[in-house]
């Protein structure tokens, strides 16, 4: 279980590759850069192994990494609008690393940047655990955070993500994997079928600000209640979906979030104990990125389902607060379970 060397970052400092296994044929390869899930192994209808997880070869890609390929997301997943939040009667100005306009995934150098301490406590999981000190990306706070990746014998990927901090601060993490379950050579999603059981989704404005309202699905593209095809409806001209580019919103969750790519035969579903979820059709996606293999990037190659507090809570009266108290405990656990075949929902 001792891990291989991935290469040197660019500040010298070493990181490595850590290989997760069940007896089932899944593998799960994370790196403590960043605590990025770089290769998802999953037996397809065939027992064929079929990398489901979009990423690069090389380490200096996922320094750079623009999308945040399968990056553990904090501070706080999402945006926070104009970057500013005030707590205690203090106003914070964070990075607006989003086009200026937002404050995106935790800032510049956010925990997807961060390489972090690792240990395989057993062949299916490892712990990796970060300090983030008060001040940084603009935070209050002493934050130690701890996200255990296991991999079970069901099949199922759980990420454990717990926090602890000196001082009142704000804290939601997630993980940002893309997946395509057709695997590495397929060019969009568009033929997932999808799944998610929400009625409702937080609106965008302009520049993917949050209204702070929820919109009901009923009636729109973003209505997966009832399976729907990822390409289906993506280019609808329904006002949020112009806003975003396609899927790129936050839905209130009532039950699962669950993908079936039917030429592999693989589905995946993804449960929370956390009350948001992002679907994310990868519609930035593309450019010169080089992928695994030296593959091209494709717009729309890959999907996130990111499992959230909802977007901008802080600023947003409605949403659950994403206030972390000083010396409480915050835990969190999301689990990715992976079968093959047609899955009940689907029938
Ligand atoms: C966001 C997208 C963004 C992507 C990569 C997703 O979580 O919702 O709008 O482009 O992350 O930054």
């Amino acid at each position: 279980m001792e891990p291989t060397v991935f290469g040197k970052l660019k500040d010298g400092r070493t990181a490595h590759l850590f290989t997760l296994r069940n007896g089932k044929g899944m593998e799960v390869q994370i790196t403590d850069f960043g605590g990025i899930i770089t290769k998802l192994i999953v037996p397809d209808k065939g027992g064929k192994p079929v990398d489901v997880t979009l990423g690069f070869d090389a380490l200096a890609d996922y320094e750079a990494n623009p999308p945040y390929f399968g990056a553990i997301i904090g501070r706080c997943a999402n945006r926070i609008g104009g970057g500013r939040f005030v707590l205690d009667g203090r106003e914070y100005q964070l990075d607006c690393n989003e086009g200026g306009i937002n404050h995106l995934h935790g800032g510049i150098t956010g925990f997807g940047k961060k390489l972090w301490k690792s240990e395989q406590t057993a062949e299916n999981s490892l712990v990796l655990t970060l300090l983030s000190p008060d001040g940084d990306q603009g935070y209050p706070g002493n934050l130690l955070v701890s996200v255990t990746y296991t991999l079970t014998e069901d099949n199922v990927l759980s990420i454990r993500y717990r926090g602890m901090s000196d001082q009142r601060t704000l804290m939601n993490l997630t993980n940002h994997a893309y997946f395509n379950l057709a695997g590495q050579d397929a060019d969009t999603v568009y033929d997932h079928w999808l799944r998610i059981e929400a009625d409702e989704f937080c609106e965008i404005a302009e520049g993917f600000s949050m209204t702070g309202k929820m919109r009901s699905v009923e009636g729109t593209p973003l209505d997966f209640r009832k399976p729907r095809q990822i390409g289906q409806d993506i280019d609808s001209g329904y006002d949020q979906m112009v806003l975003a580019g396609g899927y790129d919103h936050n839905y209130a969750l009532k039950g699962t979030a669950a993908a079936w790519c039917e030429s592999t035969g693989i589905a995946m579903t993804v449960s929370t104990d956390l009350p948001g979820v992002q679907l994310y059709t990868g519609n930035f996606l593309g450019g010169d990125l080089k992928l695994k293999g030296g593959r091209r990037c494709t717009r729309r190659r890959g999907f996130c389902l990111e499992t959230q507090l909802f977007p901008d809570a802080i600023n947003q009266p409605a949403f659950q607060s994403p206030v972390l108290e000083p010396g409480v405990p915050a835990e969190s656990e999301t689990r990715f379970a992976f079968t093959v075949g047609k899955p009940d929902w689907m029938k």
